[in-house]
């Protein structure tokens, strides 16, 4: 049940207005992306971790993680100015390419061990499967004047990790690099070529730091759970 985890820091962390990449911001004792390393380095089926930072902080980013003894290779890379690109940089240092990826987002530092584990067993066995949670909140879809009402048990929101035979979410971000096409997950990729996904039922707990108000329920797990 071996896997690579491509982790993504190479954000701006705009929309959390901290004056810096979210991911630097401290919160119990520790900057955001070492407690999501943390997770991940203490799996003992994560082979090794692909840190994908901004080019402008690379440095910072290699002295922070320095700092830190994670018993496991983390490989630092440069992402790029998107979201996907960011992950097909990290997809294209992968040499194995037998192996299962797991694509994460360095802001999501929620993430259990038993998540990792239920979600590798369901991709190595279907090749693509998804980390998320069923929708709670009544979807409305508005087009010009219209509203509709979208059936709500059959939404699930989207987390990470994502994972993926190496072969398959290599070939779907190729194509989508090929055709222009930019999604806003790994997954959607993979679907837009005609395979199927799997889900694997997340936690609600594993959020994305993304906005100012995410940090105090960040802080509020941290000290629930020490
Ligand atoms: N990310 C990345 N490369 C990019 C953009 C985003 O590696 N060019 C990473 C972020 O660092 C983050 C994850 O993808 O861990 C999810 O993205 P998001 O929450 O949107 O983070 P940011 O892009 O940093 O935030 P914002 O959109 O508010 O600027
Ligand atoms: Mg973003």
């Amino acid at each position: 049940m071996d896997y690579f985890a491509i982790v993504l820091a190479a954000g701006q962390g705009k929309r959390m207005n901290a004056g810096e990449n979210k991911q630097f911001i401290t919160l119990a004792d520790k900057p955001v992306i070492i407690h999501t390393l943390e997770v991940f380095a203490k799996d003992e089926w994560c082979k090794s971790i692909i840190l994908v930072v901004n080019p402008n902080e690379q440095q910072r980013m290699k002295q922070l993680v320095n700092c830190y003894s994670f018993g496991k290779e983390i490989r630092l890379i440069q992402g790029g100015s998107e979201r996907q690109e960011s992950v097909y940089k990290g997809l294209c240092s992968i040499e194995d390419k037998t192996s299962i990826v797991f694509i994460h987002d360095g802001a999501r530092p929620f993430v259990t061990q038993e998540s990792l584990h239920k979600l590798a067993k369901v991709a190595s066995a279907e090749k693509a499967a998804i980390l998320a949670v069923p929708v709670t909140d009544t979807i409305k879809q508005r087009t010009d004047n219209q509203l509709t009402t979208l059936d709500r048990s059959l939404l699930w929101a989207a987390q990470t990790p994502q994972a993926f035979l190496f072969d398959r979410i290599y070939q779907a971000h190729k194509q989508a690099e090929e055709n222009n096409f930019l999604g806003t997950d790994d997954a959607s990729l993979v679907e837009r070529l005609g395979y199927p996904v799997q889900i694997v039922r997340g936690s609600y707990n594993n959020i994305k730091l993304t906005n100012p108000e995410d940090l105090k329920r960040a802080q509020s797990f941290f000290n629930e759970n020490g």
